[in-house]
């Protein structure tokens, strides 16, 4: 009995050694611990041994049976792991290689400009404001001295939101003025940054959602002087470089006197391409806040005399300086959301 169950234990585990796939593992397993295997006939032939040859007979059985449990776990994790390394040879897989370094987002190249318009003026005492996108007609016409029948409206095509006119896309930042003026207590200064929305038709300098930034002081004696030293000091810290101001004349209904504010090119001495040559670059509308618009925003507060005070208020395109600083030449890539596009501008 002996060198039958020696003889068997070689038998098996030689087969387990030579099995080259999961498949021959069970079969060994079938063949030597099935039902009808050779352990199984072994302990059956047990009764009609001698006593004295049961106790070895089964003792030995059962030793084989355990020895050759653990020697096809053995092969078996050995089979899986060869199979998975195969795998991955053929993949292509090297786990000598480094890493992928994980992919980082930046900002939008209008935010990153927002950021830096918004450090300068907070620099200068300025609160940041925000007022809603979906705004009343009132604040953003009416209350701007901008009546329902007043042909400044044809200067700004409005996405109405509803059939009466009462809701607009608001086409400007200047409604967070009134918005402001009905909350704050003067003196005060605010910049407000924002998107806004007129419908107009695309080309590469306009784009039905664009951002402005609009800027508010109120208080008293707030005159013309205040408003060019504060636009000029805000150019020199965001070009970093002392440039030129100058004023002419312009129409917006919320301003009097309004004016738009130009700055020296900040590219060149001469004349180039951003400044089509004239060596000045549009920069912003801006005036002192008329009367009418500090008592629409003022008049039903009984903490503040309107008549008294002053301000002056200024708009500005943020996506003109974005192009500006990083050389875009289209507007639509700004909103584009063409990964291509803004990889470009990293942070
Ligand atoms: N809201 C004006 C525009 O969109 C800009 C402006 C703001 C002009 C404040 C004067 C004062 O064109």
């Amino acid at each position: 009995m002996r060198e039958r169950l020696e003889s068997l234990r070689i038998d098996a585990l030689r087969r387990v050694g030579e099995a080259t796939g999961v498949e021959d593992l069970r079969a060994v397993e079938k063949d030597f611990l099935g039902k009808e295997g050779a352990v199984a006939e072994i302990l059956g032939l047990i009764p009609t041994l001698a006593p004295m040859e049961r106790r070895e007979a089964g003792q030995g059985a059962n030793q084989l049976k355990t020895t050759l449990l653990e020697a096809i776990a053995a092969a078996k994790a050995a089979l899986e792991e060869a199979e998975v390394a195969a795998q991955r040879d053929a993949g292509g897989f090297d786990p000598t290689l480094q890493a992928a370094a994980a992919k980082r987002g930046g900002l939008h190249p209008i935010t990153q400009v927002r950021r830096d318009v918004e450090s300068i003026f907070t620099s200068m005492g300025y609160e940041i404001l925000d007022g809603p996108e979906v705004e009343l007609d009132y604040y953003n016409f009416q209350a701007l001295n901008i009546p329902v029948d007043h042909p400044s409206r044809e200067m700004q095509d409005t996405f109405y939101c509803d059939e009466d006119h009462t809701l607009v896309m608001r086409t400007q930042t200047s409604p967070v003025q009134i918005r402001a003026m009905e909350r704050m207590t003067p003196p005060f200064r605010v910049i407000v940054p924002g998107r806004v929305f007129r419908n107009e038709e695309q080309d590469a300098t306009h784009e039905h959602t664009f951002h402005q930034i609009e800027g508010l002081v109120v208080g008293e004696g707030i005159q013309v002087g205040h408003l060019t030293w504060t636009l000029k000091r805000f150019l020199n810290e965001l070009f970093g470089r002392e440039l030129e101001v100058r004023l002419r004349p312009g129409y917006f209904p919320f301003v009097e006197p309004g004016f738009e504010l130009d700055v020296r090119c900040p590219f060149c001495e001469t004349g180039c391409r951003v400044c089509s040559g004239s060596t000045w670059v549009e920069f912003c509308g801006c005036g002192l806040v008329h009367p009418n618009v500090l008592a629409a925003g003022f008049g039903e507060r009984e903490d503040v005399d309107h008549e008294k005070l002053t301000g002056f208020a200024f708009g500005f395109g943020l996506d003109r300086l974005v192009m500006l600083r990083f050389g875009i030449d289209d507007i639509r890539n700004l909103m584009g959301g063409d990964l291509r596009f803004l990889e470009q501008f990293p942070c």
